[in-house]
């Protein structure tokens, strides 16, 4: 949510500012805007995507090698030319970009205001960059010291780049809840929220914890301090990332590609994880707190979103397989109920960003309590990835596309790992069994790539139904959760209001919506329940809805009943989400192309939400 990009260096920076904006536009794209440092500040700032400040500076000369750009996802004040970053003192002097919400902004506005600072915006950025000029004017401070101070009377959460054109040769940063990775290039620095803007030009990187605050100078000094002004040895790290990666490599959206590298992505979760020959599964993030593992009294998810549905897939296979009680929690509710956890619970926080603001505050609480902490992650060297006691990464790579997709598999396989090594530790799950699942999980890949060849045929269906204003998606069991993630999908990408629910449950209410306006798109793929999902075919076919099922290969009864059908390879029912879900990511994913949606970054959403 919001993206910063810094450089400083021998290079011109502009350049490498609007490419790095450019990658980092899926964290909000209501406005951007640059600061160029030279004897003076440059500020250039539009309403909208990158491209437009791009033209907007088209005849831009600057040379400057220092330099910050943002692209804004709006909190404080609607997204226009005046509220987007980078941000003035009064006095010209200071410019700052900010990703964080200050939650004081309100009293320290009005102080500043009685001193006699005037406000342009409504944001709460503005308030603190005429802080930090308050203090300075105040004491005559070098800007790292004034920065330092002013961050003390802030309450909420930053990451900021400031600089003050008397020093020009140096950029300040800190951070508090927001994320922020300085990049060590040859005889430069970037700043930025995350790697994406950073790895074409190193793969030397230190990841800022709370409560740092990092200064860089022209002449190649970096110093990290904390708030309270200790200096600090920071730890550099090497980047496991390609430029590739961030790249869309022929596809026309990055959801697109996302989709399609599922096969890769889940053979390397799996990598060194599984041994179908040998028949076992093993996480090397389990094994420090193995004891504590096996014999937790319960298991508590906490997600938002796409990933709190996986966190439900999760409590089947935890149930199922390992015999152990799990609750799913949206973090939003769980950090404010006051629950109640004890030592012998393990929460596990499914994140792809690894930044969710609620997220983060629901694993603050439970390690509070005492409860041991798990992470399920998709970025490397993220908060909630150093926050918990223990994780796996799901080694998707970096998703680009707002709209999760190949984070959500990744996440799925890896709850499948933890339940089957669980069930198995526990003798909860026969041997035969066991092998069984570990067998077909690692031919999971193989299968989504047939799924790939009704392409076409999703295709065809999402034209069909693309002018549509609802859809309803049913699924039970395992493929409940499926459902309440396709629906999910189709909103969040085409606008069209969508929603899940358990087969089952639709005549304790949505039946009521069903007539030929409404499709109803059911995942019928579960053995276990086959003539249940039929009998609720039937009752949607009866009063003249539309179906548009998701059937196993070869299936020759719901072919007859349903409108279209999807056919997938068939699975074990644990591991069908893997499966079932792949044909709904491309369905939405067409039906916004054909609605003339802007699929990477659908209206009002922020690939990382670092906000509550
Ligand atoms: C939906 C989507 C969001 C995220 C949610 C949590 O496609 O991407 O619902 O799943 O914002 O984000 P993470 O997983 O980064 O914590």
């Amino acid at each position: 949510m919001c993206g910063i990009i810094a450089y400083l260096g021998e290079q011109p920076a502009y350049p490498r500012l609007i490419k790095g904006l450019k990658r980092l536009e899926y964290r909000g794209y209501d406005s951007a805007g640059v600061a160029l440092v030279d004897q003076d500040i440059q500020v250039f700032k539009r309403k909208g995507k990158v491209s437009n400040l791009e033209a907007f500076t088209e005849t831009l000369a600057s040379q400057t090698g220092v330099g910050f750009g943002h692209t804004r996802w709006a909190t404080h004040g609607e997204p226009n030319d005046v509220n987007a970053h980078p941000h003035l003192s009064n006095n010209a002097r200071i410019a700052l970009v900010h990703n964080g919400i200050i939650e004081n902004y309100a009293s320290l506005k009005a102080t500043l205001e009685k001193e006699g600072f005037v406000f342009h915006s409504e944001t709460d950025t503005e308030v603190l960059v005429n802080l930090i000029q308050a203090i300075q004017d105040a004491n005559d401070l070098p800007l790292e010291e004034a920065v330092r101070l002013a961050l003390r009377r802030v309450v909420g959460a930053y990451a900021i780049v400031v600089a003050d054109k008397r020093e020009p040769h140096v950029l300040v940063a800190a951070r508090k809840a927001s994320p922020l990775v300085i990049g060590i290039g040859d005889k430069e620095y970037f700043l930025a929220s995350d790697a994406t803007p950073i790895v074409e030009y190193t793969n030397r990187v230190i990841y800022l914890n709370d409560e740092e605050l990092a200064v860089v100078r022209k002449n190649g000094d970096l110093e990290v301090k904390t708030l309270a002004n200790v200096p600090l040895t920071p730890y550099v790290q090497e980047l496991d990332m390609k430029i590739e990666m961030l790249e869309k490599g022929g596809y026309d959206y990055f959801m697109l590609k996302e989709i399609y590298e599922q096969p890769n992505t889940l053979r390397e979760c799996m990598r060194g994880r599984l041994n179908a020959e040998e028949g076992w599964v093993r996480l090397g993030g389990m094994e420090d707190f193995a004891s504590r593992i096996a014999h937790a009294k319960r298991f508590i998810m906490v997600a938002c979103g796409t990933s709190w549905h996986s966190g439900l897939i999760g409590e089947y296979l935890f149930e199922d397989l390992a015999r152990i009680p799990v609750e799913v929690e949206y973090a939003s509710e769980f950090r404010y109920r006051n629950p109640v956890l004890t030592e012998e619970d393990v929460v596990i926080a499914i994140s792809q960003s690894g930044e969710t603001a609620d997220t983060l505050a629901a694993l603050e609480i439970a390690k509070e309590k005492g409860a041991l902490i798990y992470g399920i992650v998709n970025v490397v060297g993220s908060s909630i990835a150093r926050l918990t006691d223990a994780g796996s990464y799901i080694h998707a790579g970096p998703e680009i596309g707002v709209a999760s997709t190949k984070a959500f598999t990744g996440q799925v396989t890896l709850l499948s790992l933890m339940a089957l090594h669980l069930a198995h530790q526990r003798g909860t799950i026969s041997e035969p069994r066991y092998r069984q699942l570990i067998s077909e999980l690692a031919v999971i890949p193989d299968k989504i790539k047939k799924v790939f060849e009704q392409d076409a045929k999703i295709r065809y269906i999402a034209g069909e139904i693309k002018d549509r204003s609802n859809a309803l998606y049913l699924g039970r069991g395992y493929n409940f959760p499926v459902a309440l993630e396709g629906a999910l999908k189709l909103k969040e990408i085409s606008y069209v209001h969508a929603e899940g629910y358990p087969a089952a449950e639709m005549k304790h209410g949505p039946i009521a919506l069903i007539d030929e306006n409404m499709p109803v798109i059911v995942i019928a793929t579960n053995r276990s329940a086959y003539d249940k999902i039929v009998s609720n075919i039937q009752e949607v076919k009866a009063r003249k809805g539309m179906v548009i099922a998701i059937v196993p290969e070869g299936d020759s009864v719901i072919q007859t009943l349903a409108d279209y059908t999807i056919e997938i390879p068939e699975t074990e029912e644990p591991l069908s989400p893997l499966i079932s879900v792949i044909p709904l990511q491309l369905l939405s994913y067409y039906i916004a192309v054909f609605r003339g949606c802007n699929v990477d970054q659908p209206r009002n959403l922020a690939k990382s939400v670092t906000v509550e």
